[in-house]
């Protein structure tokens, strides 16, 4: 193809604006399907996608235009994962792209969350195109929100185009928009190919599918390709696009988008922002802003029923066929059972797996308490080699060795402990006006330190840096709840500081319950040590004696309830009289008895730490 006829944009869109109707109309109305293969929305094709309003999965679209010049060009359609956790990905979205549509609701009007995602793609020098959507309702106020583009987010938009992507109204000028104000790429045929790793995804006909945009030069088939980053070679075997459906080519040149598959069965070889060269002539460079994506947020996994740990195992691994960016090992817990420590680039991608093993695999879980990673300076002389699944990541100033830890089990003596880090991230939050003193009081409980506070598009916009040790413990429900649904949050890390984090055990009669051990940091460790035993007590059946519960920090302990002994009339009067409910009963004991676990001579349903951890 020839890159003066080439453009490749993405879409950006506040949810529910209208982004995948715009997506499906622009494929419509240049071919790419009919009517009725519309209906079922082709740009998200996991049904969990839809129902959240999010797109895990970067796709593309490649389709044929012929512009009101007379002259045929390939537009490139490239969809964009929708969440903070994905930002990596996204960015390398981004940077396959010379422009965007922002595609704004004539009703709603700008939306302060979309600003992030404009933002990032001004950084990317993209040429952006306005288009309000959803003229055809009758509360749309289209100058109100040409205004608020031109305020708001700074564009001119005498331009807008005005579009009903219900009606089909508009998608012309959108195409004639996207061929005339999104400049071509750039690239040199003739340089040794330079292609950008965008996406992979696992497809159980072809293998990993890799998607690729061309900088420099042409990738074909039967050619032989070094991935630089990972230092790998492997042999092309299909070259394509989606139109959407699947269609191979002799060729991708540059500036193009389209796909690649090398035989490759495991997706961990493929890495967002890698770049694909010719073996035998290859790139001097590589590109630049490849980011290795690692965990961020671990807990264990388990199942509530101690049969389906196959089940588990075999599912977490075909989830990660699709995802090299979640990891999991085995675990074993005291409390409950066999399971796996877990890792996930953030709390969402946490909660999207643990729903896919619910819902598409029908397994009934158990999740710990979420984890971050911590950087931990152990004193002279000691390193990983002591502590569990922990890392050495290299030494500090004074020698001391740094590891990293993120299960609790793992955490070391605190006489080995020199100094601990923690992640922090810098938190954006969208809130409208009547909810932000709630919302300022939360996060200035988690530890926040406030950066910013302004107005935009009549919502208040916080900037907050937080430890995201405090973010994963139950921030975004208190977040959603206490504004009651209004408020949004955009977030990234920002590196690692110091930190006063200690590990606290809750003990059951004295001994510790791992699967309820967690890192916290010695102001909140009160608190919380408090409302876990309070907990506890409610969740624990009584027994013939006194059963303390207590929180303890090292030998110390913070905070401590009882649960009072049993009466000795209490049990005779269940047990008395009635043979057959006697009998009924002691079956019931027994099959309970089969799913306790003792704690120092008390006997703890498991669903008692299940519901501990479950109110979370
Ligand atoms: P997510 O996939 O949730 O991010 O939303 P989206 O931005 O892709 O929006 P989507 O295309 O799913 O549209 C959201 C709703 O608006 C759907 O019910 C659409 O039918 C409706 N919609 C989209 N465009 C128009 C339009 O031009 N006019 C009207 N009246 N409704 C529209």
């Amino acid at each position: 193809t020839e890159i003066g006829t080439i453009r490749n944009f993405s879409i950006i869109a506040h949810i529910d604006h209208g982004k995948s109707t715009l997506a499906d109309r622009l494929i419509q109305a240049t071919g790419g399907l009919t009517e009725r293969e519309m209906e079922a929305q082709v740009l998200d094709n996991m049904e969990i996608e839809r129902e959240r309003g999010i797109t895990i999965k970067a796709q593309t679209v490649r389709l044929d235009y012929t512009a009101s010049d007379g002259k045929p060009y390939v537009l490139n359609l490239m969809d964009t994962p929708g969440h903070v956790d994905f930002a990596y990905e996204v960015s390398r979205s981004l940077a396959a792209c010379e422009g965007a549509l922002l595609v704004v609701d004539a009703a709603q009007g700008v939306e302060a969350q979309t600003l992030a995602n404009v933002y990032q793609s001004i950084e990317h020098d993209h040429e952006i195109v306005p288009v309000i959507n959803k003229i055809d309702l009758p509360a749309a106020d289209v100058d109100k929100v040409r205004q608020e583009i031109e305020d708001i987010v700074g564009l001119p938009a005498d331009d807008a185009i005005l579009t009903s992507a219900k009606t089909g109204l508009g998608i012309n000028e959108v195409l004639e928009a996207i061929v005339t104000r999104i400049p071509p790429p750039k690239g040199d045929r003739d340089a040794p190919l330079k292609a950008m790793l965008v996406d992979s995804w696992y497809d159980p006909y072809l293998g990993v599918v890799i998607l690729i945009r061309v900088i420099d030069g042409a990738v074909r088939k039967g050619q032989q390709v070094k991935f630089m980053q990972a230092g790998t070679t492997h042999l092309i075997d299909r070259v394509g696009v989606f139109r959407p459906k699947i269609e191979q080519l002799a060729e991708l040149g540059p500036g193009e988008i389209g796909f690649i598959t090398a035989q490759i069965k495991d997706i961990g070889e493929t890495r967002v922002g890698d770049t694909i060269t010719d073996a035998k002539r290859p790139a001097a460079q590589a590109l630049p802003g490849f980011k290795e994506v690692q965990p961020v947020v671990f807990c264990g996994l388990f199942p509530t029923d101690a049969n389906d740990f196959e089940k588990l195992r075999d599912s977490l691994a075909k989830l990660r066929l699709n995802d090299a960016s979640f990891s999991f090992e085995m675990e074993t817990s005291a409390a409950l059972g066999f399971g796996f420590r877990c890792g996930f680039l953030g709390l969402l991608h946490l909660e999207i797996i643990q729903e896919r093993l619910t819902r598409e695999y029908d397994l009934d879980l158990i999740t710990t308490a979420p984890s971050v990673v911590y950087e931990v300076h152990l004193s002279k002389g000691r390193d990983a080699s002591s502590i569990g699944s922990a890392r050495t990541i290299g030494t500090d100033a004074a020698g001391l060795s740094i590891v990293e830890i993120h299960n609790p089990a793992d955490w070391p003596d605190p006489n080995q402990i020199v100094e601990v880090e923690e992640p922090w991230i810098e938190a954006t939050i969208y809130v409208p006006d009547e909810h932000l003193g709630p919302i300022l009081k939360l996060c200035q409980d988690r530890r926040g330190i406030q950066k910013n506070l302004t107005y935009v598009a009549g919502r208040a916009q916080v900037v907050y840096e937080l430890p995201l040790n405090e973010v994963v413990f139950d921030f975004y429900d208190r977040l959603k709840s206490i504004s009651r649904g209004y408020a949004s949050f955009d977030y990234h890390q920002i590196g690692h500081r110091p930190g006063d984090l200690v590990k606290m055990n809750i003990l059951v009669n004295g001994e510790a319950v791992d699967a309820l051990s967690m890192i916290v940091h010695r102001g909140a460790a009160e608190a919380r040590g408090r409302q876990l035993c309070e907990r506890l007590k409610d969740l624990i059946p009584r027994h013939l004696f006194k059963i303390p519960i207590q929180a303890a920090i090292g030998g110390k302990v913070i905070a401590r309830e009882t649960i009072a002994a049993l009466r000795k009339d209490v049990t005779a009067k269940c047990y008395g009289g009635d043979i057959t409910r006697k009998k009924k009963l002691l079956e019931k004991q027994k099959e309970g008895k089969k799913r306790m676990r003792e704690y120092g001579s008390v006997s703890i349903p498991q669903e008692a730490f299940i519901a501990a951890l479950r109110m979370g």
